[in-house]
């Protein structure tokens, strides 16, 4: 358990540790010393030891060589972010060309300073660069979909499908063809999984994690920009994900570990066709209350 101090000494008495943090530190009266009340709450975010300005609190996950400043010059314009959310496109055209570790490592740097319930950061990471691993992860993901398919032309299997989730039947009927079609284009030696992307980055987590889900695909969104921002393209991998998380022979291709469960990914490579343009999307469905 991470052990947070206050130096009585370099205190302030300004409460802001005790506003940006009520249930770790407590102030009996406004100005008075505050106090470390429930340590035992602490997920080490690290907010006190940032937001404290006279430099009073120590937490010992969050020791000074790990405290940087915010370059504040250098953060993007609303103008910029927004651009850049825009202009983001999924890419499935790409160079036959290597990305370098180096850049590999960078989409990952940032994957890791995504929001996480509790601060757990509990996604971990599996990069595929190994061609022919790529290429049957990819074959095994087609044909998981093609057994999904034959179980879906029986009118019982069909029933289970709608039973278990909230697809419709007309979507669930679509599912056959369109699977159909993918196996069929995998077997003549195009790649409709992952589109021949030189990488793709698995984000993993062990299932107990809280919302271990929602934490992995933050990460893949911060991945996805960053990316994209280095001027590499990227695409969610749906349908091979699903297959490492139903799938046995996927699953073992890559070697998760037990107990992990794949919640995202992402194929990655240099764009050969790029966008530039960007469409419109549906006006956005708010209930303001
Ligand atoms: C899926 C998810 C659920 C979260 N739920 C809560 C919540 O219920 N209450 C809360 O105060 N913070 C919540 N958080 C925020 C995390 O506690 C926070 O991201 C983490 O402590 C790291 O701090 P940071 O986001 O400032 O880096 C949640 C974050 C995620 C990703
Ligand atoms: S590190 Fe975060 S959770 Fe822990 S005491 Fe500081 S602000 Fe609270």
């Amino acid at each position: 358990m991470p052990i947070v101090t206050i130096d009585p000494q370099r205190c302030k008495k300004d409460g802001l540790c005790v506003r940006i943090c009520e249930k770790v530190f407590a102030q009996a009266v406004e100005g008075s010393p505050p106090v470390v009340v429930h340590e035992e709450n602490c997920n080490s975010c690290g907010h006190c030891v940032l937001v404290c300005p006279a430099g009073a609190i120590t937490q010992t996950d969050c020791p000074p060589e790990k405290v940087h400043p915010v370059r504040k010059e250098i953060l993007p314009s609303y103008e910029s972010m927004r651009e850049m959310v825009v202009a983001r496109r999924s890419i499935r055209t790409f160079k036959k060309k290597d990305v370098e570790k180096e850049m590999i490592e960078r989409i990952i740097d940032a994957a890791r300073f995504a929001p996480s319930a509790k601060n757990t950061q509990s996604t971990q990471f599996i990069v595929v660069q190994d061609k022919p691993l790529l290429q049957t992860l990819a074959s095994a993901t087609a044909e998981w979909l093609g057994k999904i398919a034959k179980q879906l032309k029986n009118p019982l299997m069909r029933k289970l499908y709608l039973l278990r989730g909230e697809k419709n039947a007309e979507e669930v009927t679509q599912w056959i063809s369109q699977f159909e079609l993918i196996v069929k284009r995998m077997r003549s030696g195009s790649d409709p999984i992952l589109f021949n992307a030189p990488a793709l980055v698995l984000f993993h987590a062990d299932q107990s994690a809280s919302f271990a889900e929602a934490n992995a695909n933050l990460a893949v969104q911060n991945a996805t920009l960053i990316a994209s921002s280095l001027g590499l393209g990227t695409f969610y991998t749906g349908y091979l994900v699903a297959a490492c998380t139903r799938d046995k022979a996927a699953r073992r291709l890559l070697k998760l570990p037990r107990n992990h469960k794949a919640y995202g990914g992402l194929a990655l490579g240099y764009p050969e066709i790029t966008f530039s343009k960007w469409v419109e999307r549906n006006p956005a469905i708010i209930t303001w209350m």
